[in-house]
Formats: C-alpha cells, sequence, structure tokens
C-alpha cells in the first residue's frame, strides 16, 4: 500500500499537465489510501470535467472492400487489370463439361475501361450444358432466404445459326443446382447484350464451397464471349452495389463516428499510375478500370468513391479523407514542378464530396448520380505514412494545402509525416500518428501524450495495435512472436493505451485500430480486429476492447488519480450528461487481479452499477474455430460514493454508474 503510495505521488509528480490539473488529487489520495482497503488501488474522481470528449473520438480506418465489406460475390468479374491469355487471368474462373476458356484482350470489348473478356469455346460435339463457373472469394454463401442479383454481357464475336438456352445459377461442391435461371440466345447476337436474373435459392447451402455456373446447352462448335459479371446477394440498407450486411453491421456495431478512407498504404500506388485516383472509381461498372492495389490484388475500383460516402450516410460515420501526396510506395517522389495536376485531381475530389453542382463539374457528376447535396467532410489526410518520403513532404505539404486551404478554408489538413519533424509550413493543426508494438509498449506508452504541448497541434492516432510480443521482431512471423489474432494480452494493453487517449482526447481528436479487416483465406497482414470469410464474421478480443471504449465514451473528461506510469493497470472517467452517469474504463494488462477502491464526488450516486467485462486468459483469441470464446459479460455491481473493485487479470472492465 505504502508503495502503491509513494508511486502515485512520484507518477503525479513529473511535471505532465494532467498532474497539474490533478494537482488537488494528491492529498485526497492520501487520505482514501489511508481508508480504502488494503492492497487496493485507490482512485478519487474529480467531479469537474477537464475537457470534453471529441464527437470523432473513436473510428475505423480502411484499405479496401473487394471479397469483403464490398458485396460482390465473384471475384476477378471483369478481368480487370490482368494480362489476356494467361492462366492467372482465369483466377477465380474454371471451365465447366469440356469447355475452353480464356481471357482475352477484346477487339471490340464491352467499354473503353474494361479491354478484356472471358471466351468460351464449345468444343464440337460437346452437346450437353457446357461452361464455366467462378468460386467467388474463397466460397459463396448461397441462403435460401436471399434473392441474388446476377447479370453479364454477351456477344457471339462471329454471328452464327445457333439457337439455345444458356442456363445461371448456384452450385454445391457436389454439383447440386440451389438456385437457376434459363434465357433464350442466339447466334445473331454480334453486339454485346446484358443478361440479368434474379436467383432465388430452392435451399440454403451447408457450407460456401459453392460456385456461381453459368452454361450453354446444344451449342457445340460456338464460341461465345463474356464480360462485366456480378453477382449480388441482398446488400446493406439495399442500395445497389453496396455492403456486405453482416460486416457492415459489424463495423456499425463498433459505433465508429469516423472512417479513414481510402487507405492507407491502398491510396499510394507502388508506381504514379497506379495511385488511387477517385475519378476512376464512379459512375458505371463498365468505366472503372480497377488498378492494380497495394496488397497484392486488383481492386475493382466497385466500392469506389461514391458508394463510400453513401456507406458513411448510411452508417452515421464521417469520413477523413485521403487525397495523394506525390509519393508512390515504390519510391517515386514527384518534383515540385510536377505537382500541379495531381493537387488539381485533389481539388477535383474534394469537389466531388462538397462541390456545388452549379460550379463545378465533380460536383455536378455527384448531383447526376443522385447525390446534388454535398456529403459531410472536414478532415483531409494528404497522403499517407509521409515519413517514408520525409525529405520531399515540405514542398509536397505546402503546395497542396497552401492551395486547398485558399479554395475550402474550412477544411483540417492533416499531416502524415513524423510530429515536427521535418518542420512543415503551413505548421500542421493535426497529425496522423501510426504504431505498432507490443501489447507492453502500449501499456507503458498510455502517457505519452501527457506530455505534448497544449498549443493547438492535435493528433490522430490512425492506426494502431499491438501486433506481435517480441519487441525485437516486431514484424516478424508468429514462431518470432508475432500474433495472428488479438489477444486478451494485446487487446488489454491496447485498452490500457486508449484510456491514455480519452485522458488526452483534449488534444487526440480521433483514434482507428488497423488493420480492421481480414478475409481469413488470403491475408496480407495479423493481426486484425474483424476477420470473416465467405460466410461468417469473426470478432477479436481487440474488436470488443474498441466497442468498450466506442459505445461508452461519454461526452466529457473527469480527471481522476493517475494510474502509475510503470504500472499495469489503467483507468480512465468519463461522464455522460445525457444518462447523468459516469463511465469508468478500466485495463488490468496482467495476469495477476488487481483491487481498486473507487471515490466519487457526487451527491447522489446509484448503489448499483452496470459492469461490461472482457476478460480471458493473456494468449486468449476469438478465432474462426472458436469465435465467441471471449466476448463481453454485462452484470451489475454495487456502487456507492465509495466502493470497491476487483479487476482481473487481462481484463477490459466498463462500469457505468448514474450519479447526480
Ligand atoms: C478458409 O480458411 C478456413 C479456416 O482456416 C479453412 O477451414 C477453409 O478450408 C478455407 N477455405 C478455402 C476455400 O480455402
Ligand atoms: C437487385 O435488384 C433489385 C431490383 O430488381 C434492386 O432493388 C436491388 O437493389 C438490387 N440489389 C443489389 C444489391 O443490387
Ligand atoms: C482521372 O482524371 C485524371 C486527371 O485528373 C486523368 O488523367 C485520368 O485519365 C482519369 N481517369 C479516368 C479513369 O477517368
Ligand atoms: C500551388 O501549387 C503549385 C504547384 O505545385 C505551386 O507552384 C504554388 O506555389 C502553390 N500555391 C501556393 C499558394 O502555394
Ligand atoms: C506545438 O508544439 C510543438 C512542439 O514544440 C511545435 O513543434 C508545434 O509547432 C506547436 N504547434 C503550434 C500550433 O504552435
Amino acid at each position: 500500500m505504502w508503495i502503491r503510495l509513494a508511486r502515485l505521488l512520484v507518477s503525479s509528480a513529473d511535471g505532465t499537465s494532467m498532474a497539474r490539473l490533478n494537482s488537488w488529487l494528491l492529498a485526497s489520495t492520501f487520505f482514501a489510501a489511508i481508508s480504502g482497503c488494503i492492497g487496493a488501488t485507490v482512485v478519487v474522481v474529480n467531479g469537474t470535467a477537464s475537457h470534453a470528449i471529441p464527437s470523432t473520438l473513436f473510428g475505423q480506418m480502411f484499405e479496401s472492400g473487394d471479397g469483403g465489406l464490398y458485396a460482390e460475390l465473384l471475384q476477378n468479374r471483369a478481368f480487370q487489370q490482368v494480362t489476356p491469355n494467361t492462366a492467372a487471368a482465369l483466377n477465380a474462373w474454371h471451365p465447366v463439361s469440356g469447355a475452353s476458356i480464356s481471357v482475352i484482350k477484346d477487339t471490340k470489348p464491352v467499354s473503353a475501361a474494361l479491354p478484356n473478356s472471358l471466351q468460351l469455346t464449345i468444343p464440337s460435339g460437346q452437346n450437353g450444358a457446357v461452361g464455366f463457373s467462378n468460386e467467388g472469394f474463397w466460397g459463396i454463401k448461397v441462403d435460401a432466404s436471399w434473392t441474388y442479383n446476377a447479370s453479364f454481357f454477351f456477344k457471339f464475336p462471329t454471328q452464327s445459326a445457333f439457337k439455345g438456352s444458356m442456363t445461371i445459377g448456384l452450385q454445391t461442391s457436389t454439383g447440386q443446382m440451389l438456385a437457376s435461371e434459363s434465357v433464350d440466345i442466339s447466334g445473331s447476337t454480334t453486339s454485346w447484350t446484358q443478361v440479368q436474373v434474379k436467383l432465388k435459392p430452392t435451399t440454403s447451402a451447408k457450407d460456401t464451397k459453392n460456385s456461381f455456373v453459368v452454361t450453354v446447352s446444344g451449342a457445340g462448335g460456338q464460341t461465345i464471349d463474356f464480360a462485366m459479371f456480378s453477382l449480388f446477394p441482398p446488400t446493406f440498407k439495399n442500395r445497389p452495389n453496396g455492403m456486405r450486411i453482416d460486416i457492415a453491421e459489424t463495423l456499425i456495431e463498433m459505433g465508429p463516428s469516423f472512417f479513414r478512407f481510402p487507405g492507407g498504404n491502398n491510396l499510394e500506388g507502388q508506381t504514379v499510375a497506379t495511385r488511387w485516383q477517385w475519378n476512376a472509381t464512379v459512375g458505371s461498372l463498365l468505366d472503372r478500370p480497377g488498378r492494380v492495389g497495394d496488397w497484392g490484388y486488383v481492386n475493382t475500383d466497385g466500392l469506389g468513391i461514391l458508394e463510400y460516402l453513401t456507406f458513411f450516410e448510411d452508417a452515421g460515420m464521417e469520413p477523413i479523407m485521403a487525397i495523394w501526396s506525390g509519393y508512390a510506395l515504390g519510391g517515386t517522389n514527384l518534383a515540385e514542378n510536377q505537382l500541379a495536376p495531381y493537387i488539381a485531381q485533389a481539388r477535383d475530389q474534394i469537389n466531388f464530396v462538397i462541390g456545388d453542382p452549379k460550379t463545378s463539374a465533380p460536383a455536378a457528376l455527384r448531383a447526376s448520380l443522385g447525390h446534388p447535396e454535398p456529403f459531410a467532410l472536414r478532415y483531409i489526410e494528404v497522403g499517407n505514412e509521409d515519413f517514408f518520403a520525409a525529405t520531399t513532404y515540405p514542398y509536397r505539404w505546402h503546395d497542396i494545402v497552401a492551395n486547398l486551404s485558399a479554395e475550402f478554408p474550412h477544411l483540417q489538413f492533416i499531416a502524415t509525416s513524423n510530429t515536427f519533424n521535418p518542420i512543415l509550413s503551413p505548421n500542421p493543426t493535426q497529425y496522423d500518428v501510426h504504431v505498432y508494438q507490443t501489447p507492453g509498449w502500449f501499456a507503458q506508452n498510455s502517457f505519452i501524450y501527457d506530455g505534448f504541448q497544449r498549443n493547438g497541434t492535435t493528433y490522430f492516432e490512425g492506426e494502431y495495435a499491438a501486433i506481435s510480443t517480441n519487441a525485437n521482431n516486431l514484424f516478424g512471423t508468429p514462431d518470432q512472436g508475432r500474433l495472428l489474432w488479438p489477444t486478451m494480452q494485446s487487446s488489454t494493453g491496447e485498452a490500457a493505451f486508449m484510456t491514455g487517449l480519452e485522458r488526452n482526447s483534449d488534444i487526440v481528436f480521433a483514434a482507428s485500430y488497423a488493420p480492421l479487416l481480414q478475409h481469413v483465406n488470403s491475408t496480407q497482414w495479423t493481426p486484425d480486429l474483424i476477420s470473416f470469410d465467405a460466410g461468417q464474421v469473426y470478432k477479436s478480443t481487440s474488436f470488443y476492447a474498441q466497442k468498450l471504449f466506442s459505445v461508452n465514451r461519454g461526452d466529457e473528461y473527469l480527471p481522476s488519480t493517475l494510474p502509475s506510469h510503470t504500472g499495469t493497470l489503467f483507468w480512465s472517467v468519463t461522464r455522460s450528461k445525457a444518462s447523468s452517469s459516469i463511465i469508468i474504463k478500466i485495463s488490468n494488462t496482467v495476469a495477476t487481479a488487481a483491487a481498486m477502491t473507487f471515490q466519487l464526488p457526487f451527491n447522489t450516486v446509484a448503489s448499483t452499477g452496470s459492469l461490461q467485462q472482457l476478460h480471458g486468459a493473456q494468449t486468449a483469441s476469438n478465432t474462426p474455430a472458436q469465435p465467441q470464446l471471449i466476448v463481453p459479460v454485462t452484470s451489475s455491481i454495487p456502487t456507492g460514493k465509495t466502493f470497491d473493485f476487483n479487476a482481473p487479470g487481462f481484463s477490459v472492465n466498463v462500469i457505468t454508474i448514474r450519479v447526480t
């Protein structure tokens, strides 16, 4: 007890701003310590708020949506950015019943943006149902309660007298057709013609090993070209070209305030030519060329800028939108005299989001696509991780921000270099800070922002996660400590850090774990906040930690006795004015339970509070094999002006108490 009290005194006296705010607490801590239960950590709460909790505090950062958030079920649906006549170009496609298929560079493509077609050749004499299938993104969920919208374009490259029918269906791995529709086709169709059918499965499939199948009967000797396939299940809010319902609902369950898009690395491109460009992601799917993304696969850009913005509106999130900053990941730094067209493109991108359709062509395009009103937009991020190109960032930042802030004076620009290094002009009022570290680092650095000056510069903790237990090999493999899934140890470390973000939310205006999503069958980075496969979504322990903080945010911060800088137990206290309650968040980052005594300064404190607790063993994770191993459990606990609480080892706790 005395040792712990001494630590509290030392940690509160080291000159941090919060220590100054809390100086009165020293004396009360001392007396509380004497009266509190032996061995308990005593937390004295101050009823006077130090600052408001920013409405943007907790949100999400995002890289790309194909095979995930974007609900399209067919992989490589339009043969975008593939090399014709290669096996790789046929990724996810397979011949059925002796057909010959290849991806060709079409002399009469379906559109300028989609130069490649799938050519089906049916050998002479092959008169059964012959065609091809698509395996989806490592499977396709077939649900009898859904109606699927399937579509594609076809043409006969050479006119023929053929008349017959084409069958479009959903099939199990054992060949059982669960849904199908047939359409009549004729060999006289030599210009691109779209087929659109609804597929209504008769039964749900028992697993996701299903395919989308197109076959033609009695067509021996015929050649038919196909382009721009699509297969959509019902989407979130029934938006055409929209989001996968279970993933969208999981994102929203976390209560995010903002969504950082379109990357992350996925903004940057390996080359200038492959950077993300807003105008390549709008309008008809036929006009979207797709791009080689930064995570090793082709992006369809079906999830384009308008689909993103529509989703944010549907989900009640605010965009934090990045613009390309003149640096490509492969190492190209544009010279200052090359920047102008890219600044113009960024201006167009912003005008697409918020411009006036009467005066701006990109805004008029937005209006023509059904959204005349501007979208909500306050924050523009200039690049991503420009500490990798720090020598050129000063002129890139300067020219981009000087031009765009003149045109959009109400927008706030976020810098992505290291804080204050190099010195930038104009001086950023927002920095995006990224950190991937060990659970212990996060706990030990939960005070990192306490020492920052309060001088108008604010911070977006735009990417953070405890990714390894090995500080000497953070980015190594699992046998070197890298985590495959968030664990209770990593999640409690992050939660400890988040108590520090709340305490410092006078200068930290936003924070997002990264990465957000992974398909378990095609993963580029671990651990991730949310995992999924073709059928299901798996919420990690860190997802629940994020959710516990995000949905129990409160609107003002109440100072309290500071945790020890060198300790393992962390907390923060906020108040929700609307519900007249205080919210105490506690993270215990080690296996030993911690006894705590809280002292509340309010006139009336309810005798019962609600406890939401995430608790499990150090290495315990939620995985596809055990998706619900650790979930928050809600219970009632006795509370009062003074009350004791025992924080179990490796736990994140949220205690909500009505006070007046
Ligand atoms: C996807 O990953 C899961 C979990 O590892 C595995 O069981 C399944 O077989 C994989 N599916 C495919 C199509 O690879
Ligand atoms: C499927 O088509 C119907 C109209 O037939 C439309 O209302 C619905 O939005 C479409 N769904 C998707 C995901 O495109
Ligand atoms: C997008 O606009 C840029 C100019 O800002 C242009 O170079 C590029 O070709 C356009 N891309 C598409 C697909 O329209
Ligand atoms: C706008 O950008 C251009 C091109 O980089 C640059 O020459 C110019 O100085 C910038 N404008 C301002 C006001 O800095
Ligand atoms: C705030 O302080 C930092 C560190 O001294 C400094 O680099 C930065 O420019 C200051 N911000 C403002 C807006 O003055």
